[in-house]
């Protein structure tokens, strides 16, 4: 079975929690973005690294039965939460692809209306291979839609060295892994190299509130921690003095803004 080696952060119902946290605070963004594309009724749409399904749902309902979604995962654990989400909303239009974008064999290309990416590209070490993968299954005129992050610029105005080396850490197993946590800054270019006729791109500010972020921070960590270990990027007395940071933060501490980027390429 394919895995991606440069992916730090966890898979399956371990994920799931995060993931949804993190869904719930950016989905008016993400709905928003679809908006723009005009997906409708009777389209065929891929989620690739569709995680455990969050915008596979939102697809799937918009397409409706008459269309088609493809929601692919190089984990199958991630797949099995997508598929029991899925599921449980009533959704039968839907088909589970186990498989690393860049290497799929037998599926149908040139038929997509939208693919679809939100913190997948961010995880690998050739974000191009990507890119190319995903226009080839575009039609003529179909959009590939994208959101990344650019974790080096998250911030809190409530300044705590903790926080930076937090960030800085997390920063640095992406690095130590081969991918870019900053890629949001280049998400736009990294789809007019590869050829799309028109490409649009925009940026948004995002603010988790504290409660939220230390829970964030705290699923986070415990899914990184002994990866960050492992490359000697940190050792576990850091972990303990993060995790006594956390526990003691004042509720009332100003949450955190997070930029996120955004891009709409089309074939
Ligand atoms: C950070 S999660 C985001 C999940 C989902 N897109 C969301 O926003 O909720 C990234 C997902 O991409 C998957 N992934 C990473 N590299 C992949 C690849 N090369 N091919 C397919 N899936 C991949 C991971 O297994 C993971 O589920």
């Amino acid at each position: 079975m394919q895995v991606n080696e440069s992916y730090v952060l966890a898979t399956g119902v371990v994920a799931a929690e995060r993931l949804e946290l993190q869904h719930e605070v950016l989905k008016p963004c993400s709905y928003a973005q679809i908006e723009k594309t005009h997906l409708s009724k009777g389209n065929t749409v891929w989620d690739i690294g569709c995680g455990s399904g969050a915008m596979t749902v939102h697809f799937a309902e918009i397409v409706g039965p008459e269309g088609r979604v493809y929601a692919l995962d190089i984990s199958q654990e991630q797949l099995d939460v997508a598929q029991r989400r899925v599921k449980a909303a009533g959704f039968e239009h839907v088909t589970f692809i186990q498989g690393d974008i860049c290497s799929l064999e037998g599926v149908s290309e040139e038929e997509a209306d939208m693919t679809y990416m939100r913190f997948v590209l961010m995880h690998q070490k050739n974000p191009d291979c990507v890119i190319q993968a995903v226009k080839k299954l575009l039609k003529a005129g179909g959009v590939a839609a994208s959101q990344e992050g650019i974790l080096g610029e998250t911030y809190s105005n409530y300044a705590h060295t903790v926080l930076k080396e937090y960030r800085d850490t997390l920063m640095a197993l992406g690095t130590y892994k081969g991918c870019d946590f900053n890629l949001g800054n280049k998400l736009t270019t990294l789809y007019e190299h590869a050829g799309f006729k028109h490409v649009e791109g925009y940026f948004k500010e995002h603010f988790l509130p504290i409660s939220m972020a230390k829970k964030f921070i705290e699923m986070s960590l415990a899914e990184w921690k002994d990866k960050a270990i492992q490359a000697k990027l940190i050792t576990p007395q850091h972990v303990d003095i993060w995790q006594k940071f956390l526990n003691e933060l004042d509720e009332n501490a100003p949450g955190f803004s997070f930029p996120q980027a955004y891009a709409l390429a089309w074939k």
